[in-house]
């Protein structure tokens, strides 16, 4: 323990810009490590795909909301700031155990049918053509802002039926919950969001329509249902989870692409490469850098490193998935190798649950720009800049240049 806090690596600004590397030098020198997060969280960073796995999938790692804020107030290393994140939208799945989560996760998985979501393809294919359509004729644009971010949060309102006109609140305050630079902002745009989700959820429970949020709100499964609050933060759960993430699956998946011309060509002369291509960049360079918070509730071993009861973990999904011992020659980007078992949505109990409309967003977003135009980037790659986030990896622009094809 003395050794690794005298040797506590601050998690700064280089390190986002190239977390690769320091990956790679981590898997070979040890199974876990504790740094210290940007604002100033003690973590242990577990980067090799095995220990990742188990670190995700074992119960011993807790994601218990109600023993969390505690552990946040001891693990700040120096001048850290702790945020009061509003209790409501906190208490979500993704920060429960069983049998909670087991509760909550069937009930949505209810509503979140495989049947839903592949409805969902002919509205996502039209909302893809639309904004390519408004790209048409201009030589250069960034495509975060014209379709990466426009495209995952349209569905996700749709889905949840957030009125046209609240869109570019709803997207301003998740742009700062998921961001998380400014603790005051935070919790104000926290209550707003709250606000505002309480109140979808009481019109959809009086006036039921055909949207995904509708069939969750009226769910049951022996006689139980979700209450208000739990359909709240269930609502702010798949908002953030369900465009921040997909985002990225097509900012870095072309930015990747264009980076790999003879990948790119590969995926030109052969489209039914798509689906692989698509499983190649969330292993490659997914969107979830850093698993979200666990804790150990007792002492736990992970290869070599004990860690003790009531410390942070966190698995590093980007690490595990160029760990050489279950990808080999994982730092090369290759479309057509099987990318399988890959742990770009997690694994377990918390598996994704958006998985599947994240891979049809992604198809169809990156398949749909391929065949309307021929692109590179147009700025030189070291001046493009990757958010200072544990959880996120996402690229703040994305410049390409653009020809329509013939
Ligand atoms: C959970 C990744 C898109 C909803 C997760 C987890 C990961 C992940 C890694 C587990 C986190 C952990 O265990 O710490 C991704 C990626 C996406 C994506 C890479 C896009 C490429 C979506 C979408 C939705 C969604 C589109 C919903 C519309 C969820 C939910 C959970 C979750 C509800 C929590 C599940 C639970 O606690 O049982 N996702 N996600 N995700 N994701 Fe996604």
């Amino acid at each position: 323990m003395g050794e690794n806090t005298i040797a506590l690596e601050e998690l700064g600004d280089e390190y986002f810009q190239d977390p690769h590397t320091f990956h790679a030098a981590l898997r070979e020198q040890s199974a876990a490590r504790q740094v210290v997060l940007p604002r100033g969280l003690k973590v242990w960073l577990v980067t090799r795909y095995d220990d990742a796995r188990l670190v995700l999938a074992d119960p011993r790692f807790s994601k218990d909301h109600t023993r969390l804020a505690p552990l946040f107030d001891k693990h700040l290393a120096g001048q850290g700031d702790r945020v009061h994140v509003d209790q409501v939208l906190a208490q979500h799945m993704l920060n429960t155990d069983p049998p909670n989560h087991t509760r909550l996760r069937k009930l949505v998985t209810k509503a979140f049918t495989a049947r839903r979501v592949d409805q969902l393809r002919p509205r996502i294919q039209q909302i893809t053509d639309e904004l390519l359509d408004e790209i048409t004729g201009r030589p250069e644009v960034d495509l975060v802002d014209a379709l990466a971010f426009p495209l995952p949060i349209k569905v996700i309102s749709e889905m949840l039926g957030v009125p046209m006109d609240r869109r570019d609140d709803f997207r301003r305050w998740s742009n700062i919950l998921v961001a998380g630079t400014e603790p005051p902002l935070i919790e104000e745009a926290g209550a707003a969001m709250a606000m505002f989700l309480a109140d979808l959820v009481a019109d959809k429970r009086d006036n039921p329509g055909d949207d995904f949020f509708s069939a969750l709100v009226h769910a049951t499964e022996d006689n139980d249902r979700l209450d208000h609050a739990e359909l709240t933060s269930m609502a702010f759960l798949l908002l953030v989870a369900g465009h921040e993430t997909t985002v990225n699956l097509i900012a870095t998946g072309v930015y990747n692409l264009l980076r790999h011309p003879e990948q790119l060509a590969k995926l030109r002369a052969d489209r039914t490469l798509l689906p692989g291509a698509v499983e190649e960049f969330l292993r490659y360079e997914g969107p979830v850098n850093q698993s979200t918070f666990r804790f150990t509730t007792e002492e736990v071993t992970v290869g070599e490193v004990t860690i003790p009861e009531g410390e942070f973990v966190l698995a590093s999904l980007l690490s595990a998935n160029r760990d050489e011992n279950r990808f080999p020659d994982g730092e090369t980007f290759d479309i057509t190798r099987p990318a399988g078992g890959h742990l770009a949505f997690g694994h377990g109990i918390h598996y994704c649950l958006g998985a599947p409309l994240a891979r049809i967003e992604g198809e169809i977003a990156i398949g749909t720009l391929l065949d309307r135009f021929d692109l590179g980037l147009a700025a030189e790659p070291e001046t493009l800049r990757w958010r200072s986030s544990a959880l996120m990896r996402a690229l703040y622009t994305l410049p390409v240049s653009l020809s329509a094809r013939g």
